[in-house]
């Protein structure tokens, strides 16, 4: 027996996005109903303790123009603290040798440098031509989408140490697939959207602070105001749609609303049966987008032990299973924390693994940049969004080679009565928690015209 119940909108998904829409709809005095998949809020945003330790599973880090999510946290009260950053980073090169630097170019040969310093400059340039929230609308958009970002650097220079570390910011560190798997024009719309390339190189900017008590708290204040309007363990798993409304069914409760909000990654919308189906245009949209794959690692040592070396705890390398690492320490915690991705092929190669075989290849990478203390940490888990099944990825979907410019322009299009929101679909603040909000408060923005539209 399902629960009738009905109200102006229905959102599916109580992430960032779906709850920052939903609140923004309550606040212009419409009713909603939040189902939401899973037994929490938050989706990607997760703030746990495992073994005693709080751990930051998923998004985590603010920077400074992420203006939407800024103010969020100021309306929620939440309040900041800097990423530890002290001290020289380490960078292991194609020799398998620790180098310490500081600053943002590896210190690899003067040569590659120059050339690293080069290419940076020369992306920089092209993504401030690219419209995040058009990059299909850029004068050569058809041609930057077919090349894929690892042909055309290699296009760009024969140096390959400065190839693996430009590919190393886009790939690894942000797509989380292999730089063959999409296109310069994707590069480009992911650099624009964090405010270009040098942006992504810059790891103080870009990782610069985190929350008090988590960034977790975000969704879960938002989703204490809207109290009982939020249900969970519900998911959608059927929507009932035509010009006049929507009926949304979980396996507890039926919602009839004007609108639907599906607020979820675009590669889950196949778990739900759209009755009618979504139109062509949108089965071929959802399957040109997919997630990369990225584990993120926690290490938890008794004290913070790289600091007292003069380490910062930032390391990176595109030859090392952790492509890049950082003091993760909590707010006032006199304990350590080391955090790590691991990425792509890598991911998948390690996930084949025994989780003994693969905690020690982790905690030997680590210690590759920090040294033997590495080894030995009181708390260690693994973050492993693709095997969530209401996730199957991190940190968010992109294209594959052509699909932005065939069919990026119909991402937010909606279907009849049916809204799309989520970071996947940003411009600005793409795949961040900050373009999760912008999206969802533009979508409550154009329901509330709508509604006072139509009286
Ligand atoms: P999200 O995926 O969070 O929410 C969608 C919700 O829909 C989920 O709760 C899901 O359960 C639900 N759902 C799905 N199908 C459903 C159905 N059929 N019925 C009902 N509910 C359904 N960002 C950042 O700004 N800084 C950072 O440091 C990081 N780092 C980072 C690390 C890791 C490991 C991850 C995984 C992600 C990040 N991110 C990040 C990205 C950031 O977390 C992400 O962009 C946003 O949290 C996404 O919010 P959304 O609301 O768009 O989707």
């Amino acid at each position: 027996m399902t629960q009738d119940t009905s109200s102006d909108v229905v959102i599916i998904g109580a992430g960032v996005s779906g709850l920052t829409a939903a609140s923004d709809l309550r606040r212009a005095g419409l009713s909603v109903t939040v189902l939401e998949a899973r037994d929490r809020v938050g989706g990607r945003l997760w703030t746990q303790v495992i073994d005693g330790a709080t751990l930051e599973l998923g998004g985590q880090w603010v920077s400074p123009d992420q203006d939407a999510l800024i103010k969020t946290l100021a309306e929620l009260g939440l309040e900041t603290y800097e990423r530890y950053r002290e001290g020289e980073s380490v960078y292991v090169g194609r020799d398998a040798l620790p180098r310490r630097f500081t600053g943002d170019i590896f210190p690899a040969s003067p040569q590659t440098q120059r050339e690293i310093e080069r290419l940076i400059g020369l992306i920089d340039d092209l993504s401030s031509e690219v419209d995040p929230a058009a990059p299909w609308a850029h004068r050569r958009a058809k041609e930057l989408d077919t090349i894929s970002f690892a042909s055309w650097l290699s296009e760009q220079t024969d140096d390959e140490e400065a190839q693996d570390n430009i590919a190393l910011f886009v790939a690894d560190a942000m797509l989380t697939k292999p730089a063959h798997t999409f296109s310069v024009l994707q590069s480009l719309m992911m650099a624009s959207s964090a405010g270009g390339f040098r942006r992504l190189v810059e790891a103080d900017f870009i990782l610069d602070r985190r929350i008090i008590g988590g960034l977790q708290q975000v969704p879960l204040r938002l989703a204490a105001k809207l109290g009982d309007d939020v249900k969970l363990s519900q998911p959608v798993r059927r929507l009932e749609w035509s010009e006049s409304g929507v009926t949304a069914t979980t396996d507890s409760f039926t919602v009839s609303a004007r609108f639907a909000i599906a607020a979820i990654p675009p590669v889950l919308h196949c778990r739900i049966d759209y009755q009618p189906p979504m139109p062509r245009a949108q089965h071929q949209l959802h399957q040109h987008l997919s997630f990369g794959l990225v584990i993120k690692v926690h290490a938890v040592y008794p004290k913070p032990f790289w600091r007292d070396d003069g380490l910062s705890g930032t390391a990176f390398s595109p030859y090392q299973l952790v492509h890049e690492a950082y003091d993760n320490t909590n707010y006032e915690d006199t304990r350590g924390t080391l955090v790590g991705f691991i990425s792509d092929v890598k991911a998948g190669d390690v996930l084949s693994l025994g989780a003994d075989e693969r905690r020690r290849a982790v905690l030997e990478s680590l210690a590759g940049y920090f040294g033997p203390a590495a080894l030995d940490p009181i708390v260690y888990y693994e973050s492993d969004w693709a095997a969530e099944e209401w996730t199957r990825g991190a940190y968010a979907v992109s294209f594959d080679l052509g699909g932005l410019v065939r069919y990026g322009p119909i991402l937010r299009e909606p279907v009849g009565p049916i809204w799309f929101s989520s970071s996947d679909l940003a411009g600005e603040g793409y795949q961040h928690v900050d373009g999760a909000i912008r999206v969802g408060r533009e979508t409550a923005a154009a329901l509330i015209e709508r509604f006072a539209a139509e009286g």
